[in-house]
């Protein structure tokens, strides 16, 4: 039975992980976080104690991370600052979380001899023409937009430094958007799908033309946990489920779902540096650990994830004034 630590498993896409293992594999997690405004302990909250542990602490804290580790057969380390806007208004938690937090998990993993499995972005990549054929591959170039999307390209190359420098077992995965349950309404898709709930419009940045590459969190955990158990040592792998949509489709698609006319959202100011596209290839990862998507049909995947927060408002609804306090102070 393997003992395996997740870091930010409390957040969006670590609960959906945690969940995952729990249904599908023997395993028994121990999850890292340190709950901050991101992080939904309910969702862990109806696990069974017996196979799923919750440490409240940083990633940074030395001490308690070689304690963790050295207690673990693997770690998979989902923790991080995730957002692009609250990078642009302070980009200090990002750096110390994303870089120093990453910097403090590979030298406990090198310490103890654990194997590691770092989870990161397509955006590391920058972004791409509306009109351009490629799609993001393992050979293509960094070039991150944001103080987000840097401070995570620095954890990639801190991990591949680690491998080759210090022979460390760590494989690497960039993903791309992830939709779902529990993920924060600051967020794309649950702001729009929150904002309707409460009679206010969608609100789009810019034209809404930039494209986003959407896939179901629970394809993501699949793949992750596939890479762990199967994805060869020092490799990175990108994560995707052929899910291109520009943000105005998808606007139009939840007003569509949740019956309201097409044209009833609003422009606001657009994010500075805004990246226009992101596409992902993920034929390595099929072809080699032959992983598939679950979750082909974005339209029913987010009818779904609208039931899903119509369903839990009480979670959602005290964070709602805030979020929309701090976007309107921005003019978005
Ligand atoms: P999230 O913001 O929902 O959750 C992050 C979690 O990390 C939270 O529970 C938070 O409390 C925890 N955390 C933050 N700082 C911490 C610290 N210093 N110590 C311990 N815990 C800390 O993020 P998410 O959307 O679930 O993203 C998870 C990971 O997946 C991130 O590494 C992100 O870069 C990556 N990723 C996200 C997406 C996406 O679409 N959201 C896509 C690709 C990759
Ligand atoms: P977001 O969910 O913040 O993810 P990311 O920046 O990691 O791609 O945003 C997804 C896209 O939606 C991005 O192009 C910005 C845009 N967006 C809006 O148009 N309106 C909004 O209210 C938000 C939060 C994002």
């Amino acid at each position: 039975m393997q003992r395996v630590l997740v870091t930010g498993g409390a957040g969006f896409i670590g609960s959906n992980f945690v969940h995952h293992v729990l249904e599908h594999t023997d395993a028994v997690v121990t999850v890292l976080d340190k709950l901050t405004y991101a992080a939904n302990r309910e969702a862990l909250e109806m696990l069974p104690e017996e196979r799923c542990t919750l440490v409240v602490g940083d990633i940074v804290n030395e001490e308690l991370v070689d304690g963790l580790v050295s207690a673990h057969d693997a770690v998979v380390h989902f923790a991080a600052e995730s957002h692009n806007d609250n990078s642009l208004k302070d980009p200090s938690p990002f750096v110390q979380t994303n870089i120093v937090g990453t910097f403090t998990i590979l030298e406990a993993v090198r310490r103890h001899g654990v194997r590691l499995h770092h989870v990161s972005t397509d955006e590391v990549y920058g972004d791409l023409e509306l009109d351009d054929p490629a799609r993001f591959t393992e050979a293509t170039p960094y070039a991150p937009s944001s103080p987000y999307s840097a401070s995570k390209a620095g954890s990639d190359h801190l991990v591949r430094a680690w491998v080759r420098s210090f022979g460390v077992e760590a494989t690497l995965s960039n993903c791309s958007n992830n939709y779902g349950p529990w993920q924060h309404i600051e967020k794309f898709i649950p702001r729009q799908i929150t904002n309707l709930v409460d009679g206010v419009r969608p609100k789009l940045y810019g034209a809404g033309l930039n494209v986003r590459d959407w896939i179901h969190t629970e394809d993501h955990s699949s793949a992750v946990w596939a890479i762990l158990n199967h994805g060869r040592i020092g490799e990175t792998y990108l994560i995707g489920a052929d899910g291109e949509k520009s943000n105005l489709e998808v606007v139009q698609m939840i007003l569509r779902l949740m019956g309201h006319p097409q044209d009833d959202f609003e422009h606001v100011t657009d994010r500075a540096g805004h990246d226009l596209r992101y596409a992902i290839d993920s034929t390595k990862l099929r072809s080699e650990l032959g992983w598939q998507p679950q979750y082909r049909d974005f339209e029913s995947g987010l009818a779904a994830t609208i039931d899903w927060y119509r369903a839990n408002e009480a979670w959602w609804r005290p964070k709602k004034a805030a979020v929309e306090a701090g976007y309107a102070a921005a003019g978005q």
